[in-house]
């Protein structure tokens, strides 16, 4: 497994190749729902790179960016199981080299400013700017992302149909534990009885699905149950993330839409969504 640090190197390795590449970009702490991303990105090419960059330009509270399990060399024994080809795992200086900004990426107004855009501000234009970047360092043939950040792949997808990146945007099932919580590099962040707790998060989702006239009770009902928050708890089109309201789903007017949530559990920020289709 060979692990650059630098764009340089980098890329005149994969110049060397002239091999299909897919691209896994990760900010590391891996789990099996990146393992999940890495198995389809072998599927589809010839050359995997898994990037690995915790990324601060996408960390809207710096608290958070301090605390964000980082954790290289087990990553890199992880992937070194796994016969990776290339890792590329650079330091902050190789990616942002200046501390000035120049340029941003600002998606458009209405997938950025709902669900997690609403309550992370600029996160998804730090998203952008880094994911944008990865792109034209690797110039992949494919980019695998995980529908576990649903709103992040959408936005992804947009940025590359409008900026006519060369690439194919992979989308990837979501994987759970046994009690159905969404694997995520911040579970590492919550106690055991948390971890029992946010089980809860994927049991909402299911209840809303089959019965979203409850959905505001079912929010409510979480804030009994140890979360502190629920910043979101919304059906929304999962082409364009509008918001559908209870009378549409009603109708049973046949839409592919998705159930989203968001929540507070011991601090710590946990995201999920299920596809809902009626
Ligand atoms: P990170 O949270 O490390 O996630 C990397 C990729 O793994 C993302 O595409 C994410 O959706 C996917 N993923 C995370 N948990 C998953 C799960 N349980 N099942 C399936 N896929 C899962 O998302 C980011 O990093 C960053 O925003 C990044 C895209 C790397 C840009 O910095």
């Amino acid at each position: 497994m060979l692990v650059f640090t630098t764009i340089k190197h980098l890329q005149s390795f994969l110049a060397q190749q002239n091999k299909t590449v897919a691209l896994v970009p990760t900010m590391g702490a891996l789990h099996l729902g990146h393992l999940s991303l890495i198995k389809q990105a072998k599927d589809l090419a010839e050359i995997v790179v898994v990037s690995i960059f915790v990324n601060k330009k996408q960390f809207n509270n710096s608290q958070d960016y301090q605390s964000y399990p980082k954790n290289l060399s087990a990553d890199l024994a992880l992937l070194q199981e796994q016969n990776i080809d290339v890792v590329f795992a650079p330091d902050d200086t190789e990616i942002l080299p200046s501390s000035q900004d120049y340029f941003t990426i600002l998606p458009a107004e209405s997938l950025e400013n709902c669900l997690c855009g609403k309550f992370r501000p600029k996160h998804f234009a730090g998203v952008c700017l880094i994911v944008a970047k990865l792109f034209n360092i690797v110039k992949p043939h494919f980019a695998i992302f995980g529908e576990k950040d649903f709103q992040q792949l959408t936005i992804i997808k947009q940025m590359v149909e409008y900026f006519n990146f060369d690439l194919k945007i992979i989308a990837s099932p979501t994987v759970r534990n046994n009690n159905g919580l969404a694997l995520s590099s911040r579970n590492a962040l919550l106690s055991p009885n948390g971890l029992l707790v946010a089980s809860n998060i994927y049991q909402a989702l299911l209840q809303v699905k089959t019965n979203p006239a409850h959905l505001n009770d079912i929010a409510k009902n979480l804030l009994t149950k140890g979360f502190s928050q629920v910043e979101y708890l919304e059906i929304r089109d999962s082409q364009d993330l509008t918001l559908l309201n209870l009378n549409e789903i009603s109708l049973n007017n046949q839409k592919q839409a998705r159930i989203f949530i968001a929540v507070i559990l011991e601090n710590i920020r946990l995201i999920d969504n299920i596809a809902f289709n009626f």
